[in-house]
């Protein structure tokens, strides 16, 4: 069978042949059959928009892979740190890169004083989180002279650092803010998620890491790092294609994270969850979601049509946070809910499985997260990503500056009419 397809234009008969590589065929063909005959494919359903090495993901049987590697093992295995590095520079590090790498890190995670004086502070007393932190990270770029050279590799290697390194400390900061509480400054003893904690929960000397909930955000860190070209990381290619710094590139991705579509899918799952009330209400909920008055949170995904594989590795998670901090309550209802939405043909027919935002909230807030945190702890794993895929696009001799085309619906040209005639 050829691996090729042809497209034949049927107003001027005119046919192209082209090759189909990976399950994708260039759109190169339909402009070779006519240059001004477009595609229309809103919300990209059906258009690859990039080569990437970086992840890979399908959807129907459920497998999720950085750089080759399943998520299951990275998950068990590794740490955020060396998955981040793993992201970035396509293999696993040697023991003295790790040991490099995990120094500049942690030796970048201060950020500058007007940051928190001037810039966070001015922030009214009970802004969003999210909010702040999308702020934050346009902000954080117009510290650093060299954050718009993007043509030198050295300063794309060190803003690639600092953003990662001072994602925790703005998190930890913006939250610190929100509730009234004294900011505390990294402490580079600590390993990165053990530092994000410290820098969250400390008050005064009194605090300790505890080393479960230590491995489990560094597990979360992981599942959360890439996931390829979701609606946030497009949202970083698109604006870096235009050249602009990676702080705004990666401001621009969070804002993308923001919504209760993408990011904010396990504080809407919480606040769900909550709503329900009771173990009782699920089969009252779950037909309330058939009549299509609102959506089963955390359920369903654009590319996964089979379970979540990062819900599983959360799911167990869970079980071991649940074991430091007490059950939180609202595990009963979720896992009732999962059992009929599994069990009912309206799910089953859409293949509707438990997303990545499902389980994870339940954790966040065992672990003491407030909601509006919860798309901020998502997006610090995910800015390794996001960088990730803005240094492939720099690399991509195929990409120009971002620049869809449109199908243009409105009128024909029509004289203006003066106000009195209106
Ligand atoms: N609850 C009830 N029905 C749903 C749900 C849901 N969570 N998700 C999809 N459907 C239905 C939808 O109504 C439609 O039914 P019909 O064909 O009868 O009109 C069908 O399933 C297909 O849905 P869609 O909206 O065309 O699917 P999509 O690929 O555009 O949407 C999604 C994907 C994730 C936005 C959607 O499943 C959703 O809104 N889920 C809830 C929000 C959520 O959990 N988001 C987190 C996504 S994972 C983390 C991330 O990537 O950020």
């Amino acid at each position: 069978m050829p691996e090729t397809i042809t497209i034949t234009d049927d107003r001027t008969g005119k046919t192209v042949t082209v090759p189909i590589e990976g399950g994708v065929f260039p759109a190169s063909a339909i402009r070779e059959l006519d240059a001004s005959l477009y595609v229309y494919d809103p919300a990209y359903m059906q258009t690859a928009s990039c080569k990437s090495a970086i992840t890979y993901l399908d959807g129907g049987s459920g497998i999720l892979r950085y750089r080759g590697y399943p998520i299951e093992q990275l998950a068990e295995k590794s740490t955020f740190l060396e998955v981040a590095y793993l992201l970035l520079n396509g293999d696993l590090p040697t023991q003295a890169e790790l040991d490099v790498w995990t120094h500049d890190v942690t030796h970048h995670t201060f950020i500058h004083e007007n940051m928190r004086k001037r810039f966070v502070d001015g922030f009214h007393y009970d802004a969003h989180p999210m909010g702040m932190f999308v702020s934050a990270l346009a902000a954080l770029g117009t510290f650093y002279d060299g954050a718009k050279d993007i043509d030198s590799a050295d300063s794309r290697h060190k803003q690639v650092l600092r953003l990662i390194a001072k994602t925790p400390t703005i998190a930890a900061m913006c939250h610190r803010f929100s509730v009234g509480l004294p900011f505390n400054y990294p402490d580079n003893d600590l390993s990165f998620p053990g530092n994000f904690l410290s820098m969250m929960w400390k008050v005064g000397d009194d605090y300790a890491v505890d080393p479960v909930l230590e491995r489990a955000m560094d597990v979360l860190f992981i599942l959360h790092a890439d996931h390829e070209q979701n609606c946030g990381t497009t949202a970083m290619r698109v604006v870096g294609s235009s050249n602009a710094d990676p702080y705004s590139s990666a401001a621009a991705a969070a804002s993308a994270l923001y919504g209760p579509l993408h990011g904010g899918a396990n504080e809407a799952v919480v606040r769900m969850l909550t709503e329900i009330g009771s173990v009782d209400n699920v089969p009252a909920f779950i037909d309330s979601v058939k009549e299509g008055k609102g959506r089963l949170m955390g359920f369903g995904h654009r590319v996964y049509k089979n379970y979540d594989p990062r819900a599983r590795i959360i799911k167990d998670t869970a079980y071991e946070v649940f074991e430091v901090t007490g059950k939180n309550p609202l595990l009963d209802i979720a896992l009732k809910l999962e059992e009929a939405a599994l069990q009912d043909p309206y799910f089953v027919d859409r293949k509707l499985y438990p997303n990545v935002d499902f389980y994870s909230g339940l954790i966040y807030q065992a672990m003491g997260f407030p909601v509006e945190m919860f798309t901020v702890l998502f997006a610090i794993p995910r800015t390794a990503g996001w960088l990730a895929h803005w240094q492939e696009l720099l690399a991509d001799g195929d990409q120009k500056i971002s620049r869809p085309r449109q199908w243009y619906t409105g009128p024909n040209e029509r004289d203006y009419i003066a106000m009195s005639d209106r």
